[in-house]
């Protein structure tokens, strides 16, 4: 396959590589997810690829970012390190990290751009993160020489991105179930009330489908067949009518040769039980904490759910019966907090009160 990707040397410095001050200067959004990186300038989205990096270890160079880089997972060779710079919502390689913005900054504006310089550089950042990693998260952009860094917390950003009024005296429900980390978030007045975040989410759901076929049918599948199956048939209703069933490639573990197996969606209901059972455990146990006024907000307004997980099936329908509240899963779950990222980078000025400095 051929990859058309920029190759440099290693630990890249981007400042030095940028003197031109009188070239134009750009603003962007960035979602950098622990799955997804989104980038968006302050009317469209530019970018939407996997947050992962394939360098080659002999040459010291990239060989792959994005997409590119996700098809090479699981089938690389010795030469070659496939890394997720991000693990449960926070940059765990900065160096790889860095890497990876700048080819996703590339992609988004072309080799051109690479002499420009940045006004704003405004990005996402978990809300339970401490002060020294959103100091290293800032000092990761601001190598980009952007004029300025400001980040936004994410369920803020996705409320923003959901079209809710934050700024108004009123509880919103933000439930963002995100692939290294799910946020629950109470909102009012452009802050946030009441928070809890759990480590339980899509790369935990994906590692107990993983673990649940090398237990039970003694077969080895990759992280990327598990998400497949999880995306294809994955539920949450054990007890749905309808069925639907795919089948699964792995490894039998005792022969050691390629063996199939079919799955369906009540079989995969069941292993994620326990990780949809810790979400709403989380969700109780955030209303618990919740002030009654705002609480009583959100019994008219409901719980909106955003992040690529809550497009699991029958997400909703379980939900509903569960907090007896209106459900709102946002059409584009996987682009809210790019979308409110958009929203502050357009207007800065009105989104001034949810910029973390
Ligand atoms: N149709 C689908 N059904 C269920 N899960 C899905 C679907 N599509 C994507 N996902 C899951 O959504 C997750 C990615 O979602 P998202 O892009 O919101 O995460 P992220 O922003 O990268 O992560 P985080 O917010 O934790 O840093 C992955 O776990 C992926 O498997
Ligand atoms: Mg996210």
């Amino acid at each position: 396959m051929e990859v058309t990707i920029f190759e440099h040397k290693a630990k890249p410095r981007l400042s030095d590589m940028v003197h031109f001050n009188f070239l134009r200067k750009k603003s962007f959004g960035i979602d950098l997810g622990n799955n997804n990186t989104l980038v968006s300038d302050g009317q469209k989205l530019l970018v939407a690829q996997p947050s992962c990096i394939v360098l080659d270890k002999v040459r010291d160079t990239v060989r792959a970012v994005g997409a590119d880089a996700y098809d090479m997972f699981e089938k690389t060779h010795h030469d070659l390190k496939h890394v997720k710079p991000l693990r449960g919502g926070v940059i765990a390689d900065y160096s790889s990290a860095t890497k990876m913005i700048a080819g996703m900054i590339q992609k988004a504006c072309g080799n051109k751009s690479f002499l420009d310089r940045y006004e704003n550089i405004i990005t996402g950042v978990p809300y339970n993160t401490t002060n020294v990693e959103r100091r290293a998260l800032k000092a990761t952009f601001e190598q980009f020489n952007a004029a300025n860094v400001h980040l936004v917390f994410e369920p803020i950003a996705a409320a923003i991105g959901m079209d809710l009024d934050i700024a108004q005296p009123e509880g919103h429900m933000v439930v963002d179930i995100g692939g290294g980390i799910t946020e629950i978030a109470v909102i009012s007045l452009s802050g946030i009330a009441c928070f809890q975040s759990l480590k339980v989410s899509g790369d935990a759901m994906d590692e107990e489908i993983q673990h649940y076929f090398r237990r039970t049918y003694n077969m080895a599948i990759g992280l990327r067949t598990a998400e497949q199956v999880k995306v294809n048939v994955g539920s949450v209703l054990e007890e749905s009518k309808t069925t639907r069933s795919m089948i699964v490639r792995g490894k039998d573990l005792l022969r050691g040769i390629p063996v199939t197996r079919q799955t369906d969606n009540r079989e995969i209901a069941a292993v994620l039980e326990k990780s949809v059972s810790a979400i709403e455990l989380g969700i109780v146990q955030t209303l618990e904490k919740c002030p009654p006024e705002l609480a009583g907000d959100i019994y008219n307004s409901g719980i909106y759910l955003t992040g690529g997980n809550a497009m699991l099936n029958g997400l909703k329908e379980r939900f509903e019966r569960k907090f007896h509240l209106p459900i709102h899963i946002d059409d584009n779950c996987l682009t809210s907090v790019s979308k409110g990222l958009a929203k502050a980078v357009a207007n800065p000025k009105k989104y001034k009160p949810v910029l973390v400095d």
